[in-house]
């Protein structure tokens, strides 16, 4: 167990998780639990970067995301689950690091500009609502990693930059005290970025456009009634492009077995719509079954859920402060010992 590498990864508490959290990072997270350490941050430090005047939502979310994590099937006796703000040493290493990265480079970080695009104030202003703790969320982020000698860190595609910012940090500091800290590797999933429910490139909860793990036969029934096919396809026994159709799309997902079918009757205009999307929605809830039960078993359960949450940022925390030991030596500020 101690031979194998660690994996750092995780998610802020904002919302459930939905498709584009499981095609994007849960399912390959489970299957990586059986060969690496896997340490999963939820990230509500990181959260409040956003959502500072809005901490209730940050602490009702916690329990969500966990309980999400646990639905798709991480085990807690494989994977280390804990809380980012109750492990002091990631603020105490990000204080150290902020020194390692300029301002200007933050700036240019691609995901960093994006997220700033997307923060307008009530102005329309950009630059104006970036705060100091949001622009440096990648150096939080490098605390994160390698508090946990994180060498591996699964993530979606436009979690690249940042990791690439953690990157940066590591060579630096390594370079300027000695060997301490381990370079960590990305690791993308197949389906790195899924489709929104209106054909957004992007699948997120603040899109409007998400299916959530949790949701119910009516909720999903309702999503999937009003998603985007073919438009060219009027009548039921039109011809239809489903490389158009959003409905196929999330056919390939969840109904592998019947895609085939789906494609050939689309195209060849003997499968309607209405038809097309009732099967899929019975895939949805088909798919989902087995991580709704295991939601349904741990929610019924919260005595069980926060003991893994404390056993986690317990055993958490004794790495972090193993790794802070080391780098107080290395940085020369290890006064006391
Ligand atoms: N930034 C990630 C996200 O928004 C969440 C996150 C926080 C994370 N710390 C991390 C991911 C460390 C991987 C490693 O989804
Ligand atoms: Fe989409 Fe199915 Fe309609 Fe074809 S038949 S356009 S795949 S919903």
């Amino acid at each position: 167990m101690e031979n194998k590498k660690n994996i750092l990864t995780g998610e802020r508490p904002t919302g459930r998780l939905h498709l584009g959290h499981y095609f994007g990072a849960l399912k390959r997270r489970v299957e990586l639990q059986e060969d690496y350490n896997t340490y999963i941050i939820i990230a509500d430090v990181q959260a409040l970067t956003d959502n500072f005047d809005n901490p209730e939502k940050v602490r009702k979310n916690i329990r969500e995301v966990v309980l999400d994590n646990l639905a798709v099937g991480i085990d807690p006796e494989k994977s280390t689950i804990f809380i980012q703000s109750m492990i002091p040493e990631i603020a105490e290493l990000t204080v150290y690091y902020s020194n390692l990265v300029t301002v200007s480079r933050l700036y240019r970080n691609p995901t960093v500009k994006t997220e700033i695009k997307q923060k307008k104030d009530v102005f329309g202003n950009e630059g104006e609502s970036v705060t100091y703790g949001f622009l440096g969320y990648p150096v939080s982020q490098a605390g994160d990693i390698t508090a946990f000698d994180g060498a591996l860190v699964p993530v979606g595609a436009d979690q690249i930059p940042v990791i690439e910012q953690t990157k940066e940090i590591v060579r630096k500091f390594n370079k300027i005290y000695g060997p301490t800290l381990v370079e960590p590797q990305h690791l993308l999933s197949e389906n790195s970025r899924i489709k929104g429910l209106d054909g957004n490139e992007k699948m997120g909860k603040s899109l409007n456009n998400a299916i959530f793990l949790s949701d119910d036969y009516e909720t999903i029934s309702k999503k999937i009634m009003g998603a985007i096919t073919d438009t060219n396809k009027i009548k039921k026994n039109d011809p239809g492009n489903p490389d158009n159709c959003m409905v196929y799309y999330y056919h390939k997902l969840v109904n592998k077995d019947n895609v085939k079918t789906v494609n050939v009757e689309c195209r060849a205009g003997t499968r309607g719509c209405v038809d097309c999307k009732k099967e899929l929605i019975e895939s949805m809830m088909k798919f989902l079954k087995p991580i709704q039960e295991r939601r349904k078993y741990y929610e019924e359960r919260p005595e069980v859920v926060d003991e893994i949450l404390k056993k986690g940022t317990e055993k958490a925390g004794k790495k972090a402060k193993e790794v802070m030991k080391r780098v107080r030596q290395n940085m020369k500020i290890d006064y006391f010992d």
